[in-house]
């Protein structure tokens, strides 16, 4: 047959030229490829709670193995609401208000894939989770985004400035990508910021998506607020959440959205046509997930208060400038120290020849200098494995 593909032709999607493939996740193939302490992407370790993996066992033997209800099973949407009001004071409707996902990933994608349209802009903080700036994209609208700027000292915060926000701010502003507590930066929302960011999304008619995956890891007395709570922003709010980091089953993808009815609707037609929906026996176990007594959520963010405070004096030791995350389960730090060029080679050397994994600062920026004297760790590990990173880097001489 005759070669009808001209040289111009190409097959890609010009929307897969805007970005790469997830840096995080590339990493831990070059952990496992060196043999490295893979301290780069947030999956725990250790093993997940005994009584989630029963209950998903019993789901499967008692034979919750056909599609769920495409926006999620009932026991689970009950499970959820019931779970909101309780811990965030956030008042859902279960048949309504409820989309079951494929984990936060998907329910992020989803969300902005139902409320975008081309030339609508999306406010995202800077450094954000990676996942934002291709899921802004895929979805037809521009990111834009915001500085989080670094404390000065260990102790200090991740600020913004409300003048560079408010200007960011205009008629073809959708929506705005909040993420507290914060990957990479472990800053955690104060009520004056998100009442600051409340005000610009009601002057402006703006929805807020809040990505609160790290809702019950807190430190050091910090206080999780839900956007939704908040006067005004009930009816323009989109709440992610998942299974994922509080229960350690990152595996399973299982997440959600809580949204106002109209939106929900079109959440939910997205979701249906994407996956159909999420493993059906997993929302199960993640309806007994949901049900633990308190007592699982506070040994929970304890266990990784200790962890935290195991890895950052050894990474002080080595070095590195640490910035003191109060949520989630990253340290960010600085870099300079070493006298590397930048934070790709650093990353670089650290897992080839120093045998640590971490994630480089860069992949959490639009433009890679701003992150390039950055890498972030994950502390969600054993103890074993934080001092088998801390022994390793003892090799690393500063520059
Ligand atoms: C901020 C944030 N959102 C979402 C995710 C992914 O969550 P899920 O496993 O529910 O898709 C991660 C994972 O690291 C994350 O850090």
């Amino acid at each position: 047959m005759a070669n009808v593909v001209t040289q111009s032709k190409t097959f890609l999607s010009s929307k897969v030229g805007y970005f790469t493939e997830s840096v995080i996740r590339e990493m831990t193939r070059q952990a496992m490829l060196y043999g490295a302490v893979n301290l780069s992407q947030g999956f725990p370790d250790f093993p997940a709670p005994a009584e989630i993996k029963l209950a998903a066992q019993d789901a499967i033997a008692s034979d919750v193995n056909q599609y769920a209800i495409t926006w999620g099973s009932k026991s689970l949407r009950n499970a959820i609401a019931a779970h909101a009001q309780r811990h965030q004071g956030i008042k859902a409707d279960p048949d309504t208000e409820i989309t079951v996902c494929c984990g936060s990933t998907e329910a992020m994608i989803s969300t902005l894939l139902a409320v975008c349209n081309a030339g609508d802009e999306v406010i995202v903080f800077e450094p954000f989770y990676e996942n934002y700036g291709p899921d802004s994209v895929l979805s037809g609208a521009k990111p834009r985004f915001i500085k989080l700027r670094p404390p000065t000292s260990l102790d200090g915060e991740w600020t913004f400035d409300g003048q560079e926000l408010r200007a960011a701010f205009h008629e073809h502003t959708k929506a705005i990508i909040i993420n507290t507590p914060n990957n990479p930066t472990g800053k955690v929302f104060t009520r004056e910021e998100l009442e600051l960011i409340r005000d610009l999304c009601v002057e402006f008619n703006v929805l807020a998506i809040t990505d609160e995956i790290y809702e019950h890891i807190l430190y050091d007395g910090a206080e999780h607020i839900s956007m939704a709570t908040l006067d005004g922003m009930r009816e323009r709010t989109v709440t992610i959440n998942g299974l994922s980091k509080t229960y350690s089953v990152t595996g399973w993808r299982v997440g959600w959205t809580i949204a106002p009815p109209l939106i929900a609707n079109a959440i939910r037609k997205v979701h249906d046509f994407l996956t159909v929906g999420a493993p059906a026996p997993l929302q199960e176990a993640g309806a007994a997930a949901l049900a633990m007594p308190e007592t699982y959520y506070q040994k929970l963010a304890d266990g990784y208060r200790q962890r935290r405070d195991h890895l950052m004096p050894a990474l002080v030791e080595a070095g590195f400038r640490c910035f003191r995350p109060r949520g989630a389960y990253y340290v960010m730090t600085d870099i300079a120290a070493f006298g590397f060029a930048d934070d790709v080679s650093f990353t670089h050397h650290l897992v080839k020849n120093i045998g640590v994994a971490v994630v480089p600062g860069s992949s959490f920026y639009l433009d890679p200098a701003d992150g390039a004297q950055q890498v972030r760790f994950a502390f969600c590990k054993r103890l074993e494995t934080l001092d088998a990173a801390a022994e390793r880097l003892k090799a690393l001489g500063r520059g």
